[in-house]
């Protein structure tokens, strides 16, 4: 069976990582998380000071740059995909707070940007790569075979975020959580470097009023159409 790439893009909580994941364990396929990656590289920062309270000291990005590694490797104790920093596990803690708040800045520097992009085009080389991000289909994997780009209402992606962290225990309120969406589709869309762009040939989901299964169901059905081609 012929192996393809398939590009993910789209804005923060639409269910990309859901959809992607389903598909790649569908297919056999590999899974990439290319917003883990991101969140791994402002971690580092964080710890080697580098992004110091609003400073981000772009005179040691260089070095660190070269001396991080991004990798992921399948957990079997939680049957999940987890992210590694220079061989550490740090997949719990690229999702905490301290992480989302300061990602969006470390995304937006274009060294930062390169580094990830040319370790992202080395995973998607043996193709049967999942990847989900911003500017996968436009920029990291121009010529993917299959390009999808999610979208969905604003305020129903509040909805499903808010109960997702409120059945984490989190104190958070709905309206909390609007704000903080349409603070990063304004990062992410507005940016100078590789912003969030639908590609012209891509598939469009929007799952405003779609089901999980739905959703899978338009995914698999272009991808093996691909497949099969
Ligand atoms: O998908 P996420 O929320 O985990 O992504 C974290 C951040 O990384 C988000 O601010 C957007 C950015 N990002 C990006 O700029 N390009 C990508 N390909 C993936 C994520």
């Amino acid at each position: 069976l012929k192996k393809i790439n398939i590009a993910l893009d789209g804005f923060s909580s639409c269910g990309k990582s859901t959809l992607a994941k389903a598909l790649a364990n569908k297919l056999e396929y590999t899974y990439i998380d290319s917003g883990a990656m991101y969140r791994a590289v402002t971690l580092y920062f964080l710890r080697k000071g580098i992004i110091d309270g609003d400073d981000v000291q772009e005179d040691k990005i260089d070095e660190a740059l070269s001396e991080l590694w991004i990798d992921f490797f399948y957990n079997p104790e939680t049957g999940k995909s987890e992210t590694l920093l220079n061989e550490e596990n740090v997949e719990n803690e690229i999702r905490e707070m301290e992480v989302s708040r300061n990602v969006s800045r470390v995304a937006l520097i274009k060294k930062v940007r390169t580094r990830l992009i040319g370790i992202q085009q080395i995973q998607g080389q043996a193709k049967g790569v999942v990847m989900d991000g911003r500017d996968i289909g436009t920029n990291v994997f121009p010529d993917a075979e299959l390009k999808i780009f999610m979208t969905a209402d604003t305020d129903v992606r509040a909805q499903r975020r808010f109960e997702e962290l409120t059945k984490k225990g989190a104190s958070v309120t709905l309206e909390e959580i609007k704000a903080n969406l349409a603070d990063r589709d304004h990062q992410d869309t507005t940016r100078a470097e590789n912003p969030l762009l639908q590609a012209e040939d891509a598939y469009v989901i929007d799952n405003t009023n779609l089901t999980q299964e739905q959703q899978f169901e338009m995914a698999l059905g272009w991808s093996m159409e691909i497949i099969n081609s």
